[in-house]
């Protein structure tokens, strides 16, 4: 699909799920998201949601491998996130061993070149808990900044959000620069 530095950003593949499930069981991971543990059937569901995502109209929550040894780190993509439908979201979800070597910022990075330069979209928007200072610090890499703060539903879950965001015309003085 994409391919960064480091990373290949592609659709998922069945040999990717045990990896996918262990990620979202890992308390590091969704005390982040606020939430419990996933079971493999869910997190099952969420990849099968990914791909029917890509499919329908080439944005999706993808896999990411990592090109040296071909090792799964986590998902992260484009989306319409419910709460704010008319805009495409980056997010990211990687597996708690693979924090701290910039993957995740490299990745978005990557989605935000395709959802700039091939969808031409005019804006992508970030989402996340007041309190996930990791996430946070992802979209102050790259160069997204605050909206606004306000309290979203996400599958059941009320909590205090943040939205930060990059324009194309951003995105292009950054790449420029
Ligand atoms: C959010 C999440 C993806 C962030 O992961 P992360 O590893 O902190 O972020 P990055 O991959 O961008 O890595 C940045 C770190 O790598 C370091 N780094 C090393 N090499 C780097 C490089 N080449 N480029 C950038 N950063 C690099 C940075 O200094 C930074 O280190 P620090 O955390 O000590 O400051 C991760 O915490 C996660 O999956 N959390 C659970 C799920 C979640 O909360 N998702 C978001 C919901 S909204």
């Amino acid at each position: 699909m994409l391919t960064t530095s480091r990373l290949l950003l592609r659709t998922y593949r069945r040999d990717d799920l045990p990896a996918f499930a262990a990620l979202n069981a890992d308390p590091l991971v969704y005390e982040q998201l606020g939430g419990q543990p996933l079971s493999r059937e869910h997190s099952d569901e969420i990849a099968e949601w990914a791909e029917e995502c890509f499919e329908k109209d080439r944005l999706g929550l993808l896999a990411v491998e990592r090109r040296s040894d071909g090792e799964y780190l986590g998902m992260c993509g484009l989306h319409h996130q419910e709460s704010f439908p008319d805009d495409v979201e980056v997010a990211w979800r990687f597996a708690s061993p693979h924090w701290g070597h910039g993957y995740a910022t490299e990745a978005a990075q990557g989605w935000l070149g395709y959802g700039f330069a091939v969808l031409e979209v005019p804006k992508i928007i970030s989402i996340t808990d007041l309190d996930n200072t990791r996430s946070l610090a992802v979209m102050r890499r790259l160069g997204m900044t605050f909206v606004e703060q306000t309290t979203m539903v996400d599958d059941g879950l009320t909590f205090d959000a943040v939205v930060y965001a990059l324009t194309a015309d951003q995105w292009r003085t950054r790449i420029a620069g």
